[in-house]
């Protein structure tokens, strides 16, 4: 299949990619969107034939549902049962990283929900989506833009590196603001809980879903997995990755095989030590950690050195999000072999 790409300026008058991307959609053919997290693989909800493209594009598990995405509050029954739920918090949270657990719509595809009978839905706050979706006439399943197990598209240059030829179409609108997934809520669980982490930290949604819960999940551990992603290893680059903290890396850094990683950091730590280094940004503000995150962890495949080496920040805020994707796309530095 012949990718072709269209670039897009924020702010600009994006009414012709539009047209041609709700197009592609309509003939039942993929394409790469941006939205304020990641980048989405979109495909019409309804048709299990254009969601089945999505999955063999990703090389994604079929047990491993998809979000849908909707253009506005008023579209959520197009996914969704609304019945039982109260829908007020999401007329301040849409559009916006916030994904939600409800009763499925039967119209959606059940490929697309992996058999479930509920369906994750989110509306982007990214203008190029919502109006795409509206042009398409029709939910948009996407899972984020990357192959399956691969760290999340966040960035429009590693998206075409990684699936050109595998989608009709990829919209560039650079980088993602967040550059990490939304957080999905499931607001039917008494008391509502988050199924995983994402842009929204659970302090900008106790307001809304009073007594939020958010439960840790290990992979490996015998807990059955609160959604059905978080049984599969992620976000990982094809070299070996440890995690340290910053001392950790420090005395890594002095010792003798220090010279064998490539280290993953902020600036604050990499300004503390020698050798080849991949900048986060700085430790202060874990927005800017978390909008380069995975992009640094696709360059580690790219640099010459064994293994890579990666710092671990405080769980607050998006940093809750950012430890979750770091645990899973990498090994405590103490599993390392010694050389
Ligand atoms: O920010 C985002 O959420 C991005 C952008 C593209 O919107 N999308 C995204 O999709 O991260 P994906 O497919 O990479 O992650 C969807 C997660 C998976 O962990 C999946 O298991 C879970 O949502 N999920 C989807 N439907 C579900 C359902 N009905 N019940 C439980 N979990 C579900
Ligand atoms: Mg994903």
């Amino acid at each position: 299949m012949k990718t072709e790409v269209l670039r897009i300026k924020t702010g600009s008058d994006h009414r012709d990619a539009v047209d041609q991307a709700a197009g592609v959609l309509r003939s039942g053919g993929v394409v790469v969107f941006p939205t304020e997290t990641v980048y989405g693989i979109g495909a019409n909800a309804y048709s299990d034939d254009a969601v089945e493209k999505i999955f063999r594009a990703k090389g994604r598990p079929q047990d491993n549902p998809l979000i849908v995405h909707v253009d506005s509050l008023n579209s959520i029954g197009m996914a969704a049962l609304t019945g039982g739920i109260s829908i007020e918090p999401l007329k301040t949270l849409w559009p916006g990283p916030l994904s939600v657990l409800m009763k499925k719509n039967p119209l959606v595809s059940s490929l697309c929900t992996a058999g479930l009978d509920t369906v994750v839905v989110r509306c982007p706050d990214n203008a190029f989506a919502r109006d795409m979706i509206t042009a398409a006439g029709f939910p948009v399943a996407a899972p984020s833009a990357n192959v399956a197990g691969r760290p999340s598209g966040s960035d429009a240059h590693d998206i075409l590196a990684e699936l050109d030829g595998r989608v009709d179409l990829i919209i560039d609108a650079g980088r993602s603001k967040f550059g990490i997934e939304s957080t999905i809520v499931d607001p039917l669980h008494r008391p509502p809980r988050i199924l995983r982490p994402g842009a929204f930290a659970v302090e900008d949604l106790e307001k809304f879903f009073p007594g939020i819960v958010q439960e840790k999940f290990k992979i490996g551990s015998d807990e059955k997995p609160l959604t059905p992603g978080m049984k599969y290893r992620h976000y990982s680059p094809e070299k070996p990755l440890y995690f340290a903290t910053p001392a950790q890396i420090i005395d890594l850094n002095r010792s003798d095989r220090g010279r064998e990683f490539a280290y993953i950091c902020s600036r604050e730590l990499s300004g503390e030590i020698d050798g080849l280094r991949i900048e986060l940004g700085s430790r202060e503000n874990l927005y800017e950690i978390a909008s380069s995150l995975y992009s640094s962890l696709r360059k580690l495949d790219q640099v010459p050195r064994k293994m890579g080496v990666i710092e671990v920040f405080p769980e607050r805020g998006i940093g809750v999000a950012i430890m979750n994707r770091i645990e899973k796309a990498a090994l405590p530095l103490g599993r390392a072999p010694k050389s």
